[in-house]
């Protein structure tokens, strides 16, 4: 499809410089159509992608709903990917979108030195916050790293978090450690179906010290699929007046939450995993106001070291301690520097398509196909080949995580079960990944299997990965 012109070159339109975010390019108000102006001017992405989008799905409640949703990507289908934990795939008209502002930006070397607030306005829609406490974030990696380096912590201050953390939280904890003296203190998790929610808020209530000053955790864990029982941990949270963090980097896309209602203090998920937005991309939230009913704790300090919205001279007002912020903080942290206008326009058209869809339908689907697949491995494998919790609602999500051997004592063959994951690829057509990590009173660390089910499966594809590992593992021995 040739793209559109740019139809205005007034000096703003060239420099896609808007004081007033990112409402230059896209538009405000568009929100659906993708119409939008460069300070002002039409833009293309009033432009209707080709085939099947999301604005063109059947009703929900008929038998083809899913298929068309299924249809809305552009995965190759020659290979069964069940690996969204890692990356996922863009639907179609996000990629379009992408394409056709690359193109724009390209012909009309336009640039983007804004705080995107009406791409943050559509995000924080659909994430139950607002816009002055969303940024978007190059990846939750880059999210956990701006807000810990930006928390005013100093030696012999305490990080209270697991022993199933990722890098992404683990290197900006490291560095604070490193740089700062401030200490690290680890929780082991449990593993498998046998567990509650409360236990989380037990375990972590036990380990708390007069030091401590923050609460750290992925929900869900990578490792095994754990969605800790994030309401409940920042209530305790709360309790102890810690700052709570949540690694979410899972959340957006699969999970329908309302940030506000989960009473954290700040939030990283990924872009590009669930929420099938453009590569490069994460969402980053944090608290901006005092939340009488989710989260009345006063805001903490917070710092946004990597920026060039702050104020260069004069500072920022004190963070409200009412319910109305005191200035928009995600700004600052979205301005740095000149953006990518594509990307942003990617991001937005994913959000879109996700709440055309309804984030709530997309966590009753998504989360049912992995209650599918847990049901089909305790039939197979027994419920103890389980590492992610099956019978608590609270701590489930759409990531399992299994021990596909029939001998117990594979889980300590690391080498075996990614050979297992290869054969799969090559023999089955069918892409998922290893996991592996500690377990409390075992000495060496447990290896399995992750499989993630998506808006691009099926009850049919959960089935096949079951047969198929089941198969496999069963020549493996
Ligand atoms: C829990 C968790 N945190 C952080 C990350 C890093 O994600 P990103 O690539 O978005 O930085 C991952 C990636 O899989 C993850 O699972």
């Amino acid at each position: 499809m040739a793209p559109q012109r740019l139809t205005t070159r007034t000096p703003a339109a060239r420099s896609g410089f808007s004081r007033r975010g990112f409402v230059g390019l896209l538009g405000a108000g568009a929100a659906t159509a993708g119409v939008g102006t460069v300070a002002g001017a039409p833009f293309a992405h009033a432009a209707a992608p080709e085939g099947l989008t999301a604005a063109r799905l059947p009703s929900p409640s008929s038998p083809g709903y899913w298929d068309a949703v299924e249809r809305l990507f552009m995965l190759d289908k020659d290979v069964l990917f069940m690996n969204v934990g890692t990356v996922g795939s863009p639907p179609r008209e996000v990629v379009e979108i992408v394409d056709r502002t690359h193109r724009e930006v390209a012909a009309g070397a336009i640039a983007a030195y804004s705080d995107f607030a009406d791409v943050r306005a559509v995000a924080a829609r659909g994430h139950g916050c607002d816009p002055d406490e969303l940024a978007v974030s190059h990846n939750t990696s880059d999210g956990m790293s701006k807000i810990l380096a930006g928390l005013a912590l100093k030696e012999g201050d305490e990080i209270l978090t697991t022993n199933h953390e990722h890098s992404g939280g683990n290197v900006p904890m490291a560095l604070l450690r490193d740089r700062y003296g401030v200490r690290i203190k680890r929780v082991a998790l449990p593993v498998g179906n046998d567990q509650r929610a409360e236990d989380y808020v037990e375990l972590f209530r036990g380990a708390i010290t007069s030091r401590t000053k923050v609460l750290l955790f992925s929900a869900p864990t990578y490792k095994t699929g754990t969605m800790l029982p994030i309401r409940m941990l920042a209530e305790l949270a709360q309790e102890h007046g810690l700052i709570s963090v949540v690694d979410g980097a899972h959340i957006p896309g699969m999970m329908a939450y309302d940030f506000h209602q989960l009473g954290v203090d700040f939030l990283a998920g990924a872009g590009a995993k669930w929420q099938c937005a453009p590569g490069g991309t994460g969402l980053l939230y944090l608290r901006n106001k005092v939340l009488d009913r989710y989260n009345p704790n006063p805001l903490p300090e917070f710092w946004p070291v990597v920026s060039s919205g702050y104020p260069s001279e004069g500072g920022v007002p004190p963070r409200t301690d009412g319910p109305k912020e005191s200035y928009d903080i995600a700004a600052q942290l979205q301005q740095v520097g000149n953006g990518s206008m594509a990307i942003m326009a990617g991001v937005r058209r994913a959000c879109e398509v996700w709440d055309r869809i309804g984030r709530e339908r997309i966590e009753k689907r998504v989360v049912g196909l992995s209650d599918h697949l847990k049901e089909l491995v305790a039939e197979r494998w027994g419920v103890k080949a389980l590492y992610s919790p099956k019978d608590d609602p609270r701590l489930t999500c759409a990531l399992t995580s299994f021990a596909p051997f029939r001998d117990a004592g594979d889980v300590y063959d690391g080498e075996k079960t990614t050979a297992l994951v290869e054969r799969l690829k090559d023999e089955h057509g069918i892409t998922i990944r290893t996991s592996d990590f500690p377990v409390a009173g075992s000495d060496r660390p447990h290896h399995v299997v992750r499989v993630s089910t998506h808006l691009f499966h099926q009850k049919k594809d959960v089935e096949r990965v079951v047969d198929a590992l089941w198969k496999l593992s069963g020549t493996m021995r």
